[in-house]
């Protein structure tokens, strides 16, 4: 079977330890992990499925990593590849620019051809905008963890959302 490619940036550790727990979860023997400030164009053509995280900040901006690679990654022909984001935010603090990193990134990559994957339930968050939802405010385009608020939920919605991952991956 081929490997999973999951290509992450961080700033303060949170969305390291977040990849860590998705690549043990699905199988660390099917997951090769990246992270962003290392990572080549080239690297993202070894994967037909590849999973994206990204925490935002400074009120709705990208992380340092990402932003260093963002003119190449938009570059990235995704055509026949299956992505699933995940993004980390804080819902309280951040209410009006929750998660939206995650949105631009995925934004990117299904204009760029991408299969999207892994869209999640915003129920059971409080916020008031997010670029990371879809036009019906009914999901967020990848998984939603926020470890400055709801720390207690991140093992349970890891869980849940590789369950859903693997099936719409066919891993
Ligand atoms: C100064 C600062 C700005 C932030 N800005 C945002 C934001 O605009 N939107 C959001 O959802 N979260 C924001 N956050 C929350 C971070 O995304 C969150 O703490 C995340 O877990 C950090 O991930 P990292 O440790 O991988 O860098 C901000 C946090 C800080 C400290």
């Amino acid at each position: 079977m081929s490997k999973v490619g999951l290509f992450y940036g961080t700033d303060t550790g949170n969305t390291e330890r977040v990849a860590d727990m998705i690549k043990d979860k699905i199988g660390a023997d099917l997951v090769e992990v990246h992270d962003i400030a290392s990572a080549s164009v080239a690297d993202f053509g070894k994967y037909d499925k590849i999973i994206l995280g990204q925490p935002t900040w400074y009120y709705g901006e990208l992380q340092s990593s990402w932003d260093d690679f963002w003119e190449d990654f938009k570059t990235i022909d995704f055509t026949d590849k299956t992505v699933a984001c995940f993004g980390l935010g804080d819902q309280a603090d951040y209410s009006e620019y929750f998660l939206d990193a995650m949105g631009m990134m995925h934004d990117i990559a299904v204009e760029n051809g991408a299969a999207p994957a892994g869209y999640w339930p915003t129920a059971g968050y409080e916020f008031d905008e997010s670029k990371a939802v879809t036009d019906d405010n009914e999901f967020f385009v990848g998984l939603a963890i926020d470890e400055d608020q709801q720390p207690e939920k991140t093992a349970e919605r890891i869980d849940v959302w590789v369950d859903q991952i693997k099936e719409e991956m066919g891993l």
